[in-house]
């Protein structure tokens, strides 16, 4: 196992060798029994994490706060830019500067692509993007990874079809790059055909080893999977809200589909309407266990960020 993570900030999963992902996996194995317990530690007594939330979040604040209080440290920051100065016309690179001043790390997610990728260029802590737009969110790919770990055993080897908004869901582009990092993956890229993979991340794709293949309906791949991952079709993103309408509702998985299936359902959450609420009670429901796994594995990365790059 390797014993070094070489990256200062996590900007996109682009960035990872396999290496890195696997240490970051590795530690928050060893972090899941004081998450799952529900207990707190020392390792980070007296750490400020910096939390700059511009879009709304619930699962990604609240895992990154709880994190930090796990590890003994404590987060400060705003959920929506209107209760900070931004909101008076300062600067996010002002804010950021300032946050710098008051923390060992800063958590940022911003409705543009970029964003944190410029803020870690201009202050000395570690910075971690929480989504970037329709950009990466490569601390929900981590977590994604660790739960198809604990789920299916390994993640080479793995069969996985991404469903619903491929375009602009960052959660499945930076999920396809850090697939390619694993041996004998394939993809089924699953969606409306407004709404498929961007031809970036399939040039990505294409740089790689890794299979995929492109459908637009569930029924032909079903058998066919070890994991459904299901994503929300992202209304905030469609320039022209008649567009989203059209497409609302394109795939939903209920719990008749799945019957005798051998698969898990995942989803970075939150759901619209595309998991019924019967699959919710049976075994292939892995969406909650994901979400609570965002905690060891927040976890993890702050303490390996934060204690690689003292103040
Ligand atoms: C995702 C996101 O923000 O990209 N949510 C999350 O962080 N768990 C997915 C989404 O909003 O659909």
């Amino acid at each position: 196992m390797i014993s070094i993570f070489r990256l200062k900030n996590i900007i996109s999963i682009k960035d990872f060798e396999r290496e890195d992902i696997e240490y970051i996996l590795n530690e928050a194995s060893k972090l899941e029994n004081i998450a799952k317990s529900k207990e707190t530690c020392e390792e980070l007594k007296g750490k400020i994490l910096g939390l700059m939330f511009f879009e709304p979040s619930t699962r990604t604040k609240l895992s990154f706060e709880t994190a930090i209080k796990r590890l003994g440290g404590d987060g400060i920051g705003f959920e929506n830019s209107g209760s900070s100065s931004v909101s008076k016309g300062e600067s996010i690179a002002d804010t950021a500067k300032m946050f710098e001043g008051y923390c060992d790390a800063l958590v940022i997610r911003h409705e543009l692509e970029g964003v944190s990728k410029f803020i870690s260029g201009i202050v000395d802590v570690p910075v971690i993007n929480a989504g970037d737009g329709a950009g990466q969110h490569p601390t929900q790919t981590l977590l994604d990874l660790y739960t198809i770990k604990n789920e299916i055993g390994s993640i080479d080897n793995l069969k996985i079809a991404l469903i619903g908004d491929l375009k602009f869901g960052r959660t499945v582009h930076s999920l396809s790059n850090a697939l390619s990092l694993f041996n004998n993956v394939k993809i089924y890229l699953v969606s409306p055909k407004e709404l498929k993979m961007p031809q970036e991340i399939l040039i990505d794709l294409n740089k790689t080893n890794i299979e995929y293949e492109e459908v637009d309906n569930i029924e032909s791949i079903i058998d066919d999977v070890d994991v459904l991952y299901v994503t929300r079709i992202q209304k905030e993103r469609f320039p022209d809200i008649d567009d989203y309408m059209k497409i609302k509702g394109a795939y939903v998985i209920n719990k008749k589909m799945l019957e005798g299936k051998d698969l898990i359902v995942m989803h970075p959450l939150p759901r619209i309407d595309e998991i019924a609420g019967d699959v919710d009670d049976t075994k292939y429901n892995k969406y909650f266990t994901q979400a609570a796994n965002a905690v060891p594995v927040r976890m993890a990365i702050l303490k390996t960020l934060i204690k690689n790059n003292p103040k």
